[in-house]
């Protein structure tokens, strides 16, 4: 195995997630789209389901990634949060995924594959747009849409569903505008009698900032993966980071003052220093903007990136320390009294470490600590 590696901590994954448990004592969904943030959807499906409280529900984006968690013996309701389509709708059915629906459109569609299995219902849960822009039923329209479902025989009427917009942010009145609509619409189908089975809008920001918005199950992503989803809200959840990167030293050698590294020449040395390369670029998902930009962590002590960042390594600037090959590098995670995460690299990304997780390729071999 190449000594560039993602090392998940299943540990601190089921600290996480029973922290977020313990704090809104409701139903969870796990969220294990993109192959659970790119920790790795197996393992981390198992190390949820090997806890006493499991997951309730898993949530995935697309059909493939359901089909996949069915492969791996999932027995819960798996919960797809994009609407069917003529190409997936079939194996739906077939693997007894969730469907998110929302328009006449994807109840057509249902009702024509089910004709080929009277005796079947699928469950679906209806996504409701109260504010996000993007996916849902438009909030106004939402109730007579509702109960057409809750009429028809060939649904199960399994959840309701919205999605906030801001709930990561301090500023929560479009948060709470986003809510109050949900509530409305839940508050007019209880008035007539409408079984809606359970509710849910809690992302990670509204499962850190908004206990009012818990409902009947929460849906967290990024939280259970040990990052809060912005840096601007506070909490006493105490998150841990699941993900850390790691390699090793692979070649060490004294530069000139005047020499230059990397492609570009972005580097030119002010003084005679080492310089040493790390086995992981770009393509590993090391985003080429880090260039110049980033640390990394030897012996508990950080050495700044320089260069241009190549699809296959990058180089650090290690002045005069003693060094060897083989050394152990951090590029993500925590040393005695250093700490490098994906809060750091999303600073100099303008992104956010969903994004960050979620690229780092499939070449970068997983490990797993238990
Ligand atoms: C429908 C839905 N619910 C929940 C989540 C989880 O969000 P977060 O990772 O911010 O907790 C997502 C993620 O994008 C989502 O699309």
């Amino acid at each position: 195995m190449r000594p560039t590696k993602a090392v998940i901590n299943l540990a601190h994954l089921k600290a996480n997630y029973l922290a977020i448990r313990k704090i809104t004592k409701t139903k969870v969904l796990a969220v294990v789209k993109a192959d659970a943030y790119g920790h790795g959807v197996a393992e981390v499906v198992n190390a949820l389901n090997s806890l006493k409280e499991k997951p309730e529900y898993f949530g995935v984006a697309l059909s493939e990634e359901g089909i996949a968690l069915r492969d791996i013996n999932v027995k819960q309701p798996i919960l797809i949060f994009e609407p069917p389509n003529q190409h997936n709708i079939d194996e739906i059915i077939k693997y007894e995924l969730i469907p998110t629906v929302f328009c006449e459109a994807h109840l057509r569609l249902i009702d024509k594959y089910l004709v080929r299995r009277p005796a079947m219902k699928l469950k679906v849960h209806v996504k409701i747009d109260t504010g996000m822009g993007r996916l849902g039923i438009p909030f106004k329209e939402a109730v007579p849409f509702i109960e057409k479902i809750a009429a028809n025989d060939n649904f199960i009427l399994d959840g309701v569903y919205s999605h906030f917009a801001t709930s990561d942010e301090i500023d929560k009145a479009f948060a709470e505008l986003q809510l109050r609509r949900f509530t409305q619409i839940l508050t007019e189908l209880k008035k007539k009698n409408i079984k809606i089975g359970i509710t849910h809008i809690a992302n990670s920001g509204a499962i850190l900032t908004m206990p009012e918005a818990y409902f009947d199950m929460v849906r967290p992503g990024i939280s259970l993966y040990g990052y809060p989803p912005s840096q601007a809200i506070t909490s006493s959840l105490k998150l841990k980071p699941v993900l850390s990167l790691l390699s090793e030293v692979a070649s060490c050698r004294w530069f000139e003052k005047g020499d230059s590294v990397s492609y570009g020449r972005k580097y030119i040395l002010k003084r005679r220093s080492q310089i040493i390369s790390i086995p992981i670029g770009y393509a590993d998902g090391l985003n080429r903007n880090l260039s110049n930009k980033m640390f990394c962590i030897i012996k508990d002590k950080l050495y700044q990136q320089v260069g241009r960042v190549t699809m296959d390594r990058i180089m650090f600037d290690i002045g005069e320390a003693k060094i060897s090959i083989g050394e152990d590098v951090l590029l993500l995670g925590k040393s005695r009294h250093q700490s490098i995460d994906a809060w750091d690299w999303s600073a100099q990304l303008n992104t956010i470490p969903y994004e960050i997780t979620c690229n780092i390729s499939k070449r970068v071999p997983r490990v797993y600590l238990a």
